[in-house]
C-alpha cells in the first residue's frame, strides 16, 4: 500500500514524508516544486513533479500508483500577509487546488485523505486555548481558503464517502534533529527562520510587527510545535482512518504561548548570537494570540510531542541552519 503525498518536496511535507519512510510505509510524492525542493524528498520516495490543477497529471499518478491507502495534502500557498495582497491567488491553489484532488480521489477510488487545515481558520479566537468546536471565523485569506477547504471535504465525505482528517497547525517551527532537512522558503516571512537569519549575519536586524497587543507585552503571541511532531500527528491520522475512525478535525500545538519578544529572546539563548531588533508597525491580518487546545489530538490520535521547550525547537532550526548557509542552495539547488 502507498502513501500520496502531495506538497512531499515542502518544509512539513519533506519532513513528513522521511518520517513515513523512516516507518516503513511505501510513499509517493507529488509536487511541483514552486515552493518545495527536490532535494528535501527522501530519495527513497518516488517523486512525480507536477501541478495539483493538472487533472490529466493527477490521473497519471493514479494510473501508476494504484495501491493508495490514502493522500496526505500539504500542496497549498501558506503566507498570510500574501494572501491579504492576492486572495485569488490563494482561493485558486488552495481551493481550486483541492477540488480538482478530490474529483481525481473520486474517480480512483480513493478514500482517505489527510489535510493541512489551519489555526487561521478561526481567526480572532474568542477564548483561549482554541478548542476544535470554537467558531472560525477567519481574519484572512489564507485561513479562509483553508475554512473553504475544510467545508468542501466535508460534503465529498457524505456525498462519495472520502474520509479526512483535518489538522488545523498553530505556528511550525523546528527541523530534523540531524540537520539534513529543514525550512527554505523564498523569500523567507516567517518569525524564526527571519530570527535566525538575523543571527547569521544575512540581515541587519529583526523588525517586531507591532507592540500594541492587548497581550503580556504587546507583541503577538503563537503556539509552537516542532515539525517532526507534527509529522508523526499526520502519520497518526492516517492510521486512524485506517482503522475505520469517522472524519474529524484536530488542533495541533503545544498549548503555551510565546509572544514574539519571548521567541527572539530564547533565539538568543539558543544561538548565544546578539540579534538586534527594533519596533515596528502591525502587519495586517495578524491575530493578536493563537494557542491551541490540543488535549483531542493527544486523547483520540495518541500524539504525544517530543519537543515541549521552545529553545530546543530553535536550537534544531539553527542546526539546520548553520549546516545549511543558503539552504537546499547549498545541494546545488535553486
Ligand atoms: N513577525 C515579526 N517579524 C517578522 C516576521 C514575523 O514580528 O519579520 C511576527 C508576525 O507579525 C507574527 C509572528 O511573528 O506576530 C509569527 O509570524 P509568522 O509569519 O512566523 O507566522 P504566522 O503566525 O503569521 O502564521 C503561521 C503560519 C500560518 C498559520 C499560522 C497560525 O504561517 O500558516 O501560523 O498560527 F496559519
Amino acid at each position: 500500500m502507498t502513501v500520496v503525498v502531495l506538497g512531499g518536496a515542502g518544509y512539513i511535507g519533506s519532513h513528513t514524508v522521511d518520517r513515513l519512510i523512516e516507518k516503513g510505509y511505501d510513499v509517493a510524492v507529488i509536487d511541483n516544486l514552486i515552493t518545495g525542493h527536490r532535494a528535501a524528498v527522501n530519495p527513497k520516495a518516488r517523486f512525480y513533479q507536477g501541478d495539483i490543477h493538472d487533472r490529466a497529471f493527477l490521473d497519471e499518478v493514479f494510473n501508476k500508483e494504484t495501491n493508495v491507502e490514502g493522500v496526505i495534502h500539504f500542496a497549498a500557498f501558506s503566507i498570510v500577509p500574501e494572501s491579504m495582497k492576492d486572495p485569488l491567488k490563494y482561493f485558486d491553489n488552495n481551493t481550486g487546488g483541492m477540488i480538482t484532488l478530490l474529483k481525481a480521489m473520486r474517480d480512483h477510488n480513493i478514500k482517505r485523505i489527510i489535510f493541512s487545515s489551519t489555526a487561521a481558520t478561526y481567526g480572532e479566537p474568542k477564548q483561549i486555548p482554541i478548542k476544535e468546536t470554537d467558531p472560525q471565523i477567519p481574519t484572512n485569506p489564507y485561513g479562509e481558503s483553508k475554512l473553504c477547504m475544510e467545508k468542501i471535504i466535508h460534503w465529498s465525505d457524505l456525498a462519495y464517502g472520502i474520509k479526512f482528517v483535518a489538522l488545523r497547525y498553530f505556528n511550525v517551527a523546528g527541523a530534523k534533529a540531524d540537520g539534513s532537512i529543514g525550512e527554505d522558503h523564498h523569500p523567507e516571512t516567517h518569525l524564526i527562520p527571519i530570527i535566525l537569519q538575523v543571527a547569521a549575519g544575512e540581515r541587519t536586524g529583526l523588525k517586531i510587527f507591532g507592540t500594541d497587543y492587548p497581550t503580556k507585552d504587546g507583541t503577538n503571541v503563537r503556539d509552537y510545535v516542532h515539525v517532526v511532531d507534527l509529522a508523526d500527528a499526520h502519520i497518526l491520522a492516517l492510521e486512524y482512518l485506517k482503522a475505520g475512525n469517522d472524519s474529524n478535525a484536530f488542533n495541533l500545538g503545544s498549548s503555551t504561548g510565546f509572544s514574539n519578544k519571548e521567541i527572539l529572546e530564547a533565539a538568543r539563548k539558543a544561538t548565544g548570537k546578539e540579534i538586534p531588533a527594533e519596533d515596528a508597525p502591525r502587519r495586517a491580518g495578524d491575530p493578536s494570540t493563537l494557542i491551541a487546545a490540543s488535549d483531542k489530538a493527544r486523547k483520540v490520535l495518541g500524539w504525544k510531542p517530543q519537543y515541549d521547550d521552545v529553545e530546543e525547537i530553535i536550537k534544531t532550526a539553527w542546526n539546520w541552519k548553520t549546516s545549511h548557509p543558503k539552504g537546499y542552495n547549498d545541494r546545488g539547488e535553486a
